[in-house]
């Protein structure tokens, strides 16, 4: 499957990749059963900001929603440094210049499906940007990782958001350190226009 560019949106050479995982989850020290991950909620605030395609990996045999079992396979697959089967595969990502890719991270890395991914496209001359949701680790060794598994390109500043606090942070995803982040062509143009009159207007 190719993604087909957002109508009006000609500029944008922007894919958000990303896989989260919806089910038991850690919180807090505890648990909780969330509906929707984590990483997903941060994945659709950040492209209600920017102009991107959206591409959400998913995985051919889903993990379990148990929080426990989906750790023992993880260990199993990073072990094994295994390449989990995604269900949705992209043909390419040739339409895009800049690859943002988003995932929690498991075991202090990203999940082995996001290696399957990356080991399915070619990064040659892209800017990828990480961005992770985690409960203690920030963004784990995903930069070093994809600085490797994506041979060719370019990693920019990764963006790591705490899981438990990714409904509260809408605001510090809007926040200037975070836009600057995100190379200025990849906003959407109202938020350039509203970035514009703030740098005029304070
Ligand atoms: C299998 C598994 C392993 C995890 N390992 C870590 C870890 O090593 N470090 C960390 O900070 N958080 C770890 N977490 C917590 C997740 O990174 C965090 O809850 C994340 O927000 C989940 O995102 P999601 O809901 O999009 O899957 C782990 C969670 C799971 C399910």
């Amino acid at each position: 499957m190719t993604p087909t560019p957002t109508e009006g949106t000609t500029a944008s050479r922007t894919l958000l990749a990303f896989y989260s995982r919806p089910g038991e989850n850690y919180y807090y020290g505890g648990r909780k059963d969330l509906q929707v991950g984590n990483t997903e909620v941060l994945a659709r605030m950040i492209s209600e900001l920017i102009d991107c395609d959206e591409h959400r990996i998913e995985a051919a045999d889903p993990y379990p929603a148990s929080y426990d079992a989906t750790v023992r396979r993880n260990v199993e697959e990073q072990d094994a440094d295994a390449r989990p089967a995604i269900a949705n595969p992209l043909a390419s990502i040739e339409l895009y210049d800049v690859v943002l890719l988003g995932s929690p991270i498991w075991n202090v890395r990203a999940p082995m499906i996001m290696s399957t991914f990356t080991d399915s496209c070619d990064f040659t001359g892209k800017s990828v940007h990480p961005f992770v949701t985690y409960a203690v680790s920030g963004l784990g060794s995903t930069v070093r990782d994809y600085a490797t598994s994506c041979p060719g390109a370019r990693i920019g500043e990764g963006l790591p958001v705490r899981g438990e606090e990714v409904p509260q942070h809408r605001a510090d995803v809007e926040s200037p350190a975070a836009r600057s982040r995100t190379p200025h062509r990849m906003r959407k143009p109202a938020t350039r226009r509203a970035l514009r009159e703030k740098e005029q207007h304070g």
